[in-house]
């Protein structure tokens, strides 16, 4: 686990970087796209570099972490319709390139083996962009979850509805309570997982994923059994690190050949 504290400016950057190179090494690459506010500035800033010519998702495909159960097709807060405004229909991906877990299929333990069908027949996913909750979620993988999870429903927690809450004009009970998505050996099965977090919310949250024991109980600590993960974050949310000064002695001394 490779931990990069800096401003917001450089781990976007860093971030980008990452799918641009991959993209120019493997363009038919398979990316796992992520919601909520983290990664907001990564899709703005492959937005730019492909306005820039710098990078193309012609071949590529996407795969969703997550979608909420039951909001309408045509709902704005639907994760199928907000990765589509932020960032599939802002570049090139051709279309139905991107595809997210069916919330609204009739058969949901269906639509969850299909899900794992596709990404698998697509090859599985190369780089997964992830967020944190506060909570230590990641997808909707709340505490509690499976650690050998695959695509299934969720419930949500009180915490995870009201932190979301935010996203549909502040009214919790707006907030869908039930969820698809990827599991926690799915997410595990990514070739690099890319997590980016920052502010003071989601301090403790990084602190157990980077130097808390593996536990059920925060979710995202199932990362440190991965041999590849990037972990971004601003100081606000290395704040509660003990390795702080380790990680950035180490960042500030890293050869500049090697990539995330
Ligand atoms: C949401 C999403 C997660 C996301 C997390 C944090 O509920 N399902 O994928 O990582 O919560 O969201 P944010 O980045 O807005 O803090």
């Amino acid at each position: 686990m490779e931990v990069v504290i800096a401003a917001p400016e450089e781990l976007v950057a860093l971030a980008a970087g990452a799918i641009e190179s991959l993209l120019a090494a493997k363009p038919a690459a398979v990316l796992g796209l992520a919601t909520g506010s983290s990664p907001l500035g990564i899709y703005d800033e492959l937005v730019r570099r492909y306005e820039d010519g710098r990078v193309s998702f012609a071949h590529a495909r996407g795969f969703l972490l997550d979608e909420y159960v039951g909001l309408p097709a045509d709902h704005p807060e639907r994760y199928r319709n907000v990765i589509e405004q932020e960032i599939a229909s802002r570049v090139d991906f051709v279309p139905d390139a991107v595809q997210g877990p069916d919330g609204l299929a009739e058969d949901i333990a269906a639509a969850c083996v299909r899900y794992e069908a596709a990404i698998a027949e697509a090859g599985g996913v190369d780089l997964q962009i992830l967020g944190i909750g506060t909570d230590g979620h990641v997808g909707f993988n709340e505490p509690g979850s499976s650690l050998a999870s695959r695509t299934r429903i969720k419930t949500l927690t009180d915490q995870t509805r009201a932190d979301n809450a935010r996203f549909f004009d502040g009214d919790v009970e707006a907030v869908p309570r039930h969820c698809l998505t990827q599991g926690l050996a799915t997410i595990m099965s990514a070739r690099h997982i890319v997590l980016i977090a920052s502010g003071r919310a989601k301090a403790e949250a990084i602190h157990h994923l980077v130097e808390g024991p593996v536990s059920a109980m925060w979710p995202g600590t199932i990362l440190q059994h991965h041999p590849h993960v990037s972990v971004l974050i601003d100081p606000a949310a290395a704040s509660r690190l003990q390795l702080a000064d380790y990680f950035r002695s180490t960042y500030a001394a890293k050869p500049a050949w090697q990539g995330l």
